[in-house]
């Protein structure tokens, strides 16, 4: 058996192909369109392994995808691929309705295809399983309950009506067709290989090389963190175990303030890399203009995850945010080959000079 997985040269992908790989045996086809966000340094581990198959393409090329569908038969597709940042979606929100919306679309078609033509055990085994966000539910005032798999779509930034705009194909695309779709909204990630124009990477990097560490109004906004294995884990379990056309909420418990964030991150490095004048990391906290439609809250409420499949996130904050910043510390490397020219490039369109 083999599984396809898009969008595995990101965050979320790649950590999943390497935590797939590292428990089990079965092969992965990653297919990736490499954009600035895909890096194929997050997957060196694998160099010689014949169990993962990496493809460069792009989720709306229905040729390339039919062909790898047809050649390799997995029993699951797992869709990862997407325009990920806020951020860049208010620069430049046409990549995002191009990859998240018309590419979503075409996938749904190339593995519709695929999926008519095997035989009824074969479709009745098949999972689709789209990965989104919980900012499809919009935002959340200071004492609302957290989101729950019910609460209406109101997604307020480009990126996230591109991700709500995905979720109704997929969830179209199982009622109308009988596609056998599973669908996961999942909080805030953070862990190792996270590009560094999300802030815990951004900051952690920014601290270091003794730069500004750049927050958004009053820093106040709340988001509620998973370390992204965690993640990937709750993937796992609604792959194996998820009922059919069922969306499941994927969060830690863990809201945090971005300020409160920033100055955890600043007291780690404080105590694992002191600054060389002896002063804190947060002094380099630097109050910016605030994103524009910024969501106040996010919150997750997880209990049908752990209700209904038993599924509980394995880290804290606590132990998560650690082990994040040592991994940027212990991997510079990989830092140096994200850093490159494009991504000098976004600091600048984002940040100013
Ligand atoms: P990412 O930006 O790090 O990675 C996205 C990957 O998709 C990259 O490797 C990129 O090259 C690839 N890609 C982009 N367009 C493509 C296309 N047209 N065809 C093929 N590949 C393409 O994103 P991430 O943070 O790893 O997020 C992965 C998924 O999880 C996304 O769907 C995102 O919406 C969702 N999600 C992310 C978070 C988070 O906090 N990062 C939280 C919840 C859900
Ligand atoms: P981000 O990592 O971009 O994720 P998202 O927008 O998907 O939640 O941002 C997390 C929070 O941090 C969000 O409220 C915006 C804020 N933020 C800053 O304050 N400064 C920054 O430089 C960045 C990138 C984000």
């Amino acid at each position: 058996m083999t599984i396809l997985v898009t969008g595995g040269a990101g965050f979320i992908g790649g950590n999943f192909v390497l935590d797939w790989l590292a428990g089990f045996d079965e092969p992965v086809v990653n297919v990736d369109k490499l954009t600035y966000a895909g890096n194929l340094d997050t997957l060196k581990a694998l160099e010689g392994d014949t169990r993962h198959v990496f493809v460069r393409a792009d989720i709306g090329d229905r040729e390339v995808i039919g062909r790898l569908l047809a050649e390799h038969k997995p029993r699951a597709v797992i869709n990862f691929a997407a325009e990920s940042h806020v951020d860049r979606s208010i620069h430049g929100p046409g990549d995002f309705i191009q990859t998240n919306v018309v590419g979503t679309f075409n996938l749904l078609e190339s593995v519709r295809a695929y999926w008519n033509d095997l035989s009824a055990d074969e479709k009745a085994a098949f999972r689709f399983l789209h990965v989104s966000t919980d900012e499809v539910y919009g935002t959340l005032e200071a004492n609302d309950p957290p989101f729950s798999e019910t609460n209406t779509y109101e997604p307020n930034s480009p990126y996230s009506a591109s991700k709500a705009a995905s979720d109704h194909l997929v969830r179209a695309w199982h009622h109308t067709y009988g596609l056998p779709v599973l669908t996961t909204n999942c909080s805030n990630n953070y862990g190792p290989y996270h590009f560094p124009e999300k802030l815990i990477p951004l900051v952690i990097l920014n601290a270091l090389n003794g730069k500004p560490l750049p927050i958004y109004g009053d820093g106040q906004q709340i988001r509620d963190w998973l370390y992204v294995k965690d993640h990937c884990s709750a993937i796992r379990r609604v792959l194996e175990a998820g009922k059919v056309g069922e969306t499941y909420n994927v969060g830690g418990w863990n809201e945090k303030a971005n300020l409160d964030v920033v100055k955890t991150i600043c007291g780690l490095l404080d105590e694992l890399q002191p600054r060389a004048d002896g002063q804190g990391y947060a002094e380099q906290i630097t109050y910016v203009t605030d994103r524009p439609g910024h969501d106040r809250r996010y919150a997750i409420d997880a209990r049908k995850l752990e209700r209904e499949l038993g599924w509980k996130p394995a880290e804290t904050f606590e132990s998560g945010i650690r082990k994040t910043v040592e991994w940027y510390l212990t991997n510079q490397a990989w830092v140096q080959n994200v850093t490159s020219g494009a991504y000098r490039e976004w600091v600048s369109t984002q940040y100013g000079a």
